[in-house]
C-alpha cells in the first residue's frame, strides 16, 4: 500500500492519477490528515492497516503501508515571508512528523523539495551534494525539512524539482495564458535561468522509484533499486522566464489557448521588483537520476506542448 500525502495539490493529483492508471494499491490524504499533527498521522496509519477502514476485499498484505509519498507543503514563496511560522510548520515539522511515522511503521519515504535550497549564484547545473544556501523563508524551510528527514531516517528519496506546472493548481503557464488573453503586452523577467518541470513527468519519476524497489510489480522492467538519498529532477534543457513565456504564447496561439495578440516584453528582475529574492540561476543537474533510473528526460518544450494541447488544460 502506498500512502500519498497532499493528494489534492498540483503534483499530488497527478501522482494520484498515475497510481490509478498503474492499478497500484494506494490511499490519499490532504488537509484532513494534518501533517503538523503527529498523532493524526499515526492514527491514520492504524486505521489504514486495520480491516475496519477497508470493508472491501483488499488483501491484508496490501494494507501494510510500504511507501509514503509526501506532496504536501507550504508552496507560496512570497507569502512565506509574511507567514514564516506557518511555512516552518508545514515544511519542517510536517516532514519531520512524516519521517517519524514512516520509520515507526517501516515505510520508505519519497519527499519533494526544491531548487530554492540553493542561492542561484552558480553558473553550471547544481548537483545534489553542493551546499545549500537558501535565500528566503520558503527555501530555508524546505532545506530544513530535508535535514529533518535525513536525520530521522535512512530509507528516503528526496527529489528536488523546479518551475513546476500541472493541470490541477496555480502555476506560471496558467497565469501567463490568462494574462496573455487579457492584456496587449506583458513584461516577464529574462535574467533568471532554470528549467520548467511538467508534473506528469515528475509523477512518473516518483512511481519509477517505487517500481525500481518493488520490482516484483514492475511496469518498467526489472532493475536494482537506486541508492537512497537526494535526486534532482526537472525537464531537460534550460531557459529563462521570458523565453518560457514566449514559448507559452507560441503554443497557446497554435492550440487556441490564447485567442488575441499579446507582446511578451523582457525586463530585469530589478525592474520587475519582486517581494522576495529568487535564485538567478537554478538549473539542476539530472545526471544522478538519469543514471539511477535509466531515464530519458523529455525536453521542457516537448512537455510544455503536451500540456498545452491536452484536453485537461484549464487555466483556473
Ligand atoms: N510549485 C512549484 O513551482 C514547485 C517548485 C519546486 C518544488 N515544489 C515542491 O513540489 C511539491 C508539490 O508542490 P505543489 O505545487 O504540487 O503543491 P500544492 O499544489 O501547494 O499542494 C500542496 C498540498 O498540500 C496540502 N496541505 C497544506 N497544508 C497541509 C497540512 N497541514 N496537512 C496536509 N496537507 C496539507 C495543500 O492543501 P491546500 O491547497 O488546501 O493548502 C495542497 O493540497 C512541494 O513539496 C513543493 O515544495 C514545487
Amino acid at each position: 500500500m502506498i500512502w500519498l500525502i497532499g493528494c489534492k495539490g498540483m503534483l499530488g493529483s497527478e501522482v494520484a492519477k498515475q497510481l490509478d492508471e498503474k492499478k497500484l494499491a494506494w490511499v490519499g490524504t490532504d488537509r484532513e490528515v494534518d501533517i503538523t499533527d503527529p498523532q493524526a498521522l499515526l492514527d491514520f496509519t492504524n486505521k489504514i492497516e486495520t480491516a475496519a477502514y477497508f470493508p472491501s476485499d483488499l488483501p491484508h498484505n496490501d494494507r501494510k503501508i510500504k511507501w509514503i509519498i509526501n506532496c504536501s507543503a507550504y508552496t507560496n514563496v512570497d507569502k512565506a515571508e509574511e507567514e514564516p511560522e506557518l511555512a516552518e510548520k508545514l515544511n519542517v515539522t510536517g516532514p519531520l512528523n512524516i519521517a517519524r511515522t514512516a520509520r515507526s511503521i517501516g515505510a520508505k519515504l519519497i519527499h519533494i523539495s526544491t531548487d530554492y535550497v540553493f542561492d542561484g549564484k552558480g553558473t553550471s547545473p547544481y548537483t545534489e551534494e553542493l551546499p545549500k544556501a537558501p535565500l528566503g523563508v520558503y527555501g530555508r524551510t524546505k532545506a530544513a525539512g530535508e535535514d529533518a528527514i535525513m536525520k530521522e531516517m535512512n530509507t528516503y528519496y528526496i527529489i528536488r524539482t523546479a518551475w513546476l506546472y500541472g493541470f490541477d493548481g496555480r502555476n506560471f503557464v496558467y497565469t501567463m495564458t490568462k494574462l496573455m488573453n487579457s492584456h496587449e503586452s506583458i513584461r516577464v523577467v529574462n535574467d533568471q535561468k532554470g528549467t520548467p518541470t511538467f508534473a506528469c513527468d515528475l509523477a512518473s519519476v516518483i512511481l519509477r522509484f517505487i517500481d525500481k524497489n518493488d520490482n516484483a510489480k514492475s511496469f518498467f522492467g526489472k532493475n536494482s533499486a537506486p541508492a537512497y538519498g537526494i535526486y534532482h529532477f526537472t525537464n531537460a534543457g534550460q531557459t529563462n522566464w521570458h523565453a518560457f513565456a514566449q514559448e507559452i504564447y507560441k503554443l497557446g496561439r497554435k492550440f487556441g489557448r490564447i485567442t488575441q495578440d499579446c507582446r511578451v516584453e523582457p525586463c530585469t528582475t530589478e525592474e520587475y521588483g519582486a517581494a522576495v529574492e529568487r535564485p538567478a540561476y537554478s538549473v539542476l543537474s539530472k545526471e544522478k537520476i538519469t543514471k539511477a533510473l535509466k531515464l530519458k528526460i523529455p525536453d521542457w518544450q516537448n512537455s510544455l506542448e503536451k500540456f498545452m494541447k491536452n484536453e485537461r488544460f484549464n487555466p483556473l
